[in-house]
């Protein structure tokens, strides 16, 4: 039998652990000193290396990564949380996964396909600076944007924009399996040249006859004959009768908030089951200009307040107030901008909730005051 009278060199082990690991700063030294032998090793967090960089449309790239042995992996549909340091502060955004679960468990990388917002913080930075080698954090995928794992009828899919990423390693994941249910997409852009993946799309669509591809330009395109038999323009009940017609299962939707209501309004209209709609979010819907009294929002940890009578979210507004909150998504799906609201009421800008006057967490980055609030920032 196994003795368990611990050993001098169990205990100097167990103080030296204790020593390491119960100490922030002791930590956060060992995660120093193991950052300055390889970035990619890391006790607190997965990491991961950019192998490649491509051009997909004009603002679009795709990032091809090599996670760190820690990362368990996703399916197709799910997002995870990408962390840089920009200019001395890190920031974390979120993307949706835009390749196939196979190439990670066979090849071992992963892609991100990320669009660059003109006036953004993170992406513009991403496209200039994440470069072949460069090592980010990364958090575990996560989110439940995923495929049924009962197929038995079709698939429709429909994407807006940067909404096709999800959509596109949900498609490719079909595709690997031979297409086990028919599949329609809806995708639409701006212009022809705006089509993220277009031409991967189209060579699914001419190899699987089970897959209907419709690529709408909003602009009209330029009536390459094998685009799509549909009206070319904004989505519309047409577009939506025709990919009903083959009586879906689930329909997926993901895109900005105002194309999303429509699709689902049309949906609707065409008499399609509410629970039987799966939609990711891509940006907030617009805030409502407001008429009210003026609100102030006090930050008690910062001793700093600021006073509107057109209130933005509550992270714009401690961004405005010079303050660096902790912020992930900024759309409500990674939590990292959860913070005590110590009283006040907010609104949900997602779902319109309104909250009591309460202590409570919220995540700031998708509520916006309604009375005079302080939050422990
Ligand atoms: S920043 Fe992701 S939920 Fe607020």
């Amino acid at each position: 039998m196994e003795s368990t009278k611990p050993t001098l060199a169990s205990l100097t082990r167990s103080w030296f652990n204790l020593s390491l690991f119960n100490s922030r700063r002791a930590g956060d030294y060992f995660e120093y000193l193991v950052q300055g032998i390889d970035p990619m090793w890391s006790v607190t967090e997965c990491r991961a290396r950019v192998l490649e960089v491509r051009d997909e449309t004009a603002d679009t790239k795709t990032f091809v990564l090599r996670p760190s042995a820690s990362w368990k992996g996703f399916q197709a549909g799910q997002h995870l949380h990408i962390s840089m340091e920009i200019n001395g502060a890190r920031q974390t955004r979120t993307f949706t996964i835009s390749s196939l679960p196979q190439e990670w468990e066979q090849q071992g990388f992963i892609t991100l396909t990320v669009k660059k917002v003109p006036d953004g913080r993170v992406t513009p930075w991403m496209h200039e600076h994440l470069i072949p080698g460069t090592v980010v954090s990364i958090s575990q995928a996560s989110g439940d944007f995923v495929l049924p794992t009962d197929l038995n009828e079709s698939l429709v899919f429909i994407a807006a924009g940067s909404g096709i990423t999800p959509i596109a390693s949900m498609l490719r994941s079909l595709v690997a399996r031979n297409m086990p249910v028919p599949s329609s997409l809806l995708y639409f852009a701006r212009t022809d040249q705006d089509f993220i993946f277009g031409d991967t799309l189209q060579g699914l669509s001419r190899a699987m006859s089970r897959f209907n591809l419709h690529l709408i330009a909003a602009d009209g395109g330029s009536k390459k004959k094998s685009r799509s038999t549909l009206p070319q323009g904004f989505i519309s009940a047409d577009h939506i009768r025709a990919v009903l017609a083959g009586e879906p299962q689930t329909v997926y939707i993901c895109g900005p908030h105002p194309f999303r209501e429509l699709a689902k309004q049309l949906l609707a209209e065409q008499g399609f089951p509410q629970n039987r709609i799966r939609e990711e979010a891509f940006g907030l819907p617009p805030l409502p200009r407001t008429e009210g009294a003026p609100v102030t929002v006090s930050f008690s940890r910062s001793n700093a307040s600021t006073t509107t009578d057109q209130p933005g979210t509550l992270l714009e507004m401690a961004e405005q107030s010079g303050l660096k909150p902790t912020s992930g998504c900024r759309m409500g799906i990674c939590y990292t901008c959860k913070c005590t609201k110590k009283s006040g009421q907010v609104r949900n800008v997602i779902t319109g909730e309104i909250s009591s006057n309460d202590e409570e967490d919220i995540q700031i980055c998708v509520t916006t005051p309604i009375s005079n609030v302080e939050l422990a920032i």
